[in-house]
């Protein structure tokens, strides 16, 4: 492939971008939410569904032989994408069933009276699975705080290990309601240190940031592929050598055993034993291209372009009278690809609904993370995100659209 830049010459390969006819272009600010899909990706899933499917694992037929090449070996191209060792990323439908996975097959690490740390800042996916798993084994969760503008300090991750020590901590990478860079490098060493399980919910980072696994000592590291121009309904679960020791299968059925009889079963080894059943085959497949995708731009590419974007509707935005942009960067602190507003008195949900007849199309409400709405006081935010295909021109769109709404509303400065 020749060498492409992010912004305005990639969007030619996302279709949805020629798809959208009307009086605006779409201006599509919600990759926190779901990606797009560029057409070697949509290609890829249509020629494997069309020419080359046929289960895996099982065949020594042709197709079947094929179909499990295909699949193993996107799971390679994921794990160097991801810096992590061969054989050590299970695939499943997303971070949330990578964190479910983790919570029940982690069951018997755990006696009564344990405890699991978290923070304010998660997505109910890294909260409501800790949550279940304390119920039935009676664990205690605490959450460390934030600070008002939405950053978590490692001082304070650093105290609370000191004060609850916690068997398992499981934070974010980064925010997915307030785009907060949360550095997990550093929370990884002091749990390395004090021989706790580190989990890692990657569901933005996976996408947005430029580092990876080798820069973090961490055991679990959950993400999805639909945030990183993959498919919906494919995601991994990164395990380190030692964690996958104190795992035991939560899901029971083929390809995960060894041998069954009547009396019981014996297990694959490794990761093996925990994906039962026929896997979404396809959909591996064509996120091992999204990965290949990504690749041939370059992480640090990507990033950079959205952190150049996220600067320039920083300062576009906070223009703009009535706005309240939400996050740690007015504050020094990290934030990135990710921002969430006020606008007047205006529910963002009325905001998100006028953005729409501009075409400019982001997510309004909790985002999924109550807790952290609470936190700040907050009940709903209007938020953007950004992605490869993003411009400075949907930025001065979503503009537009605000003065719209300014001007529905009878607002006066
Ligand atoms: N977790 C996704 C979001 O933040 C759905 O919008």
């Amino acid at each position: 492939m020749t060498e492409r830049s992010p912004g305005t010459q990639i969007r030619s390969e996302f279709p949805i971008f020629d798809s959208a006819k009307g009086k605006y272009p779409l201006a599509f600010l919600d990759s926190a939410a779901s990606s797009q899909k560029p057409q070697c990706v949509i290609g890829r899933l249509s020629n494997y569904l069309a020419h080359e499917h046929a289960n895996i694992h099982r065949g020594a037929y042709q197709l079947s032989v094929g179909a499990t090449e295909n699949y193993e070996e996107a799971r390679r191209s994921i794990e160097r994408f991801i810096g992590a060792e061969e054989d050590s990323v299970i695939f499943t439908r997303g971070t949330t069933e990578s964190i479910n996975l983790v919570s029940y097959s982690l069951s018997e690490y755990f006696e009564e009276g344990d405890v699991i740390l978290l923070s304010v800042l998660e997505h109910h996916s890294n909260i409501v699975p800790w949550q279940l798993l304390a119920q039935r084994k009676k664990l205690h969760l605490h959450y460390v705080d934030c600070d008002d503008y939405g950053s978590l300090h490692v001082d304070a991750v650093a105290q609370a290990i000191k004060k609850h020590k916690p068997k398992l901590v499981a934070i974010t990478q980064q925010s997915n309601a307030l785009g907060t860079v949360v550095d997990s490098a550093a929370i990884g060493e002091i749990c390395a240190a004090h021989d706790i399980l580190f989990l890692v919910d990657g569901a933005q980072g996976v996408a947005h940031m430029d580092r990876d696994l080798k820069d973090m000592k961490l055991d679990f590291y959950a993400f999805s592929g639909h945030k990183l121009y993959g498919p919906t309904g494919i995601g991994g679960l990164y395990v380190s050598p030692k964690a996958l020791t104190l795992l035991t299968p939560f899901m029971g059925g083929g390809d995960m055993i060894e041998t069954v009889s009547l009396e019981g079963s014996t297990f694959a080894e490794g990761i093996q034993r925990f994906e039962a059943g026929t896997p979404p085959i396809a959909e591996a497949i064509a996120l091992g291209e999204a990965v290949a995708f990504v690749e041939s731009i370059g992480r640090t590419r990507i990033h950079d372009h959205e952190q150049e974007l996220f600067q320039y509707a920083w300062d576009q935005l906070s223009n703009l009278p009535g706005i309240r942009l939400l996050g740690p960067h007015s504050s020094g602190g990290v934030q990135q690809s990710i921002l969430s507003f006020l606008y007047y008195d205006l529910h963002p949900h009325d905001i998100a609904t006028i953005a729409d007849s501009y075409n400019v199309q982001f997510r309004a409400g909790h985002h999924c993370a109550m807790p952290l709405m609470k936190r700040l006081g907050l009940a709903a935010t209007s938020r953007i995100s950004f992605g490869v295909y993003s411009t400075r021109e949907d930025v001065d769109q979503l503009k537009d659209a605000l003065q719209g709404a300014k001007k529905i509303f009878k607002i006066e400065d």
